[in-house]
């Protein structure tokens, strides 16, 4: 294995700790909102803390990007580390037990290694660039389809951004109408684990953040499926409006989105 994703994986498991331990007493986390419609918990910061803290004891020169502390330049620039510490802070607070911790690794701009891991289930989704991804080591594959006839999609409401209301419903409407069913789990990092694995076939979200995302992408590359923004091209890390699904199914989701598309949306 290689040895940042195995500190990424000692990292998570770390973090893991720290959310299923205060997750057993959820009515004693502190709750703060941050902005509209968004909150951090004194879980979040203190699960980012643990994994700054394993990064930094292997890796004191790395720079490290994270959702709660932001930028932390490190003297060599070409690694970065991109973290979400508690990916579905709304579900924990609500003590639905659907969270992640998503840790990925960029080398000189290109994914390189990524982690997503499921502390409530034991699940760990791992992958490195070239090397495909895995579900505690068994091998991902995005499911091959061609239609979205029969499919289930996974996405994320636009809650933090409510002036696209109208655009992603049509889009929902739009899907809705062609595929079996959809499905809204509160976790854009397990959405696009969940991808790779097969278990969904699709998601698309607007809004994303690029720690929410980095991990999930890595893993669905790995499995052998196709991520973009919502004109088919490559900037959703900047847009955060994003798709995922097996080559072909993709291009089917994005025929679906792109007539919905006001100005706001076409990047
Ligand atoms: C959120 C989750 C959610 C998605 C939001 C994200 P957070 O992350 O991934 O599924 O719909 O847009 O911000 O705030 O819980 O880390
Ligand atoms: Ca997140
Ligand atoms: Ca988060």
């Amino acid at each position: 294995m290689h040895p940042m994703l195995n500190i990424a994986i000692r990292a998570s498991r770390v973090a893991g700790k720290v959310i299923v331990r205060a997750f057993e007493q959820v009515d004693k986390v502190e709750v703060q909102s941050k902005g509209t419609n968004d909150f951090v918990t004194n879980v979040d910061i203190s699960a980012e803390e643990a994994i700054i803290e394993t990064i930094r004891k292997s890796y004191p020169d790395h720079t490290i990007i994270c959702e709660e502390s932001g930028i932390l330049q490190g003297k060599d620039d070409d690694y970065q580390w991109i973290i979400d510490p508690l990916d579905g802070t709304t579900n924990f607070v609500k003590g639905i037990p659907h969270f992640a911790v998503s840790i990925a690794l960029k080398v000189k701009g290109k994914l390189d290694q990524a982690v997503v891991y499921d502390p409530i289930r034991g699940e760990l989704f791992t992958a490195s660039r070239g090397k495909g991804a895995q579900l505690n080591n068994f091998k991902l594959r995005v499911k091959p389809l061609k239609e979205l006839n029969s499919t289930v999609l996974a996405t994320g409401f636009p809650f933090k951004c409510k002036q696209h209301t109208d655009a992603y419903l049509n889009i929902f409407k739009s899907l809705f109408t062609k595929t079996a069913d959809m499905r809204r789990s509160g976790s854009a990092a397990l959405d696009l684990a969940y991808v790779a694995a097969g278990r969904v076939d699709g998601f698309f979200e607007i809004g994303l953040k690029p720690w929410d995302t980095a991990a999930g992408e890595l893993l669905v590359i790995e499995a052998g499926g196709l991520v973009t923004d919502f004109t088919g091209g490559h900037n959703h890390t900047a847009s955060g409006n994003i798709v995922a699904a097996g080559p072909r199914l993709a291009k089917e989701i994005l025929k679906d989105i792109r007539p919905h598309l006001g100005e706001a949306l076409s990047k």
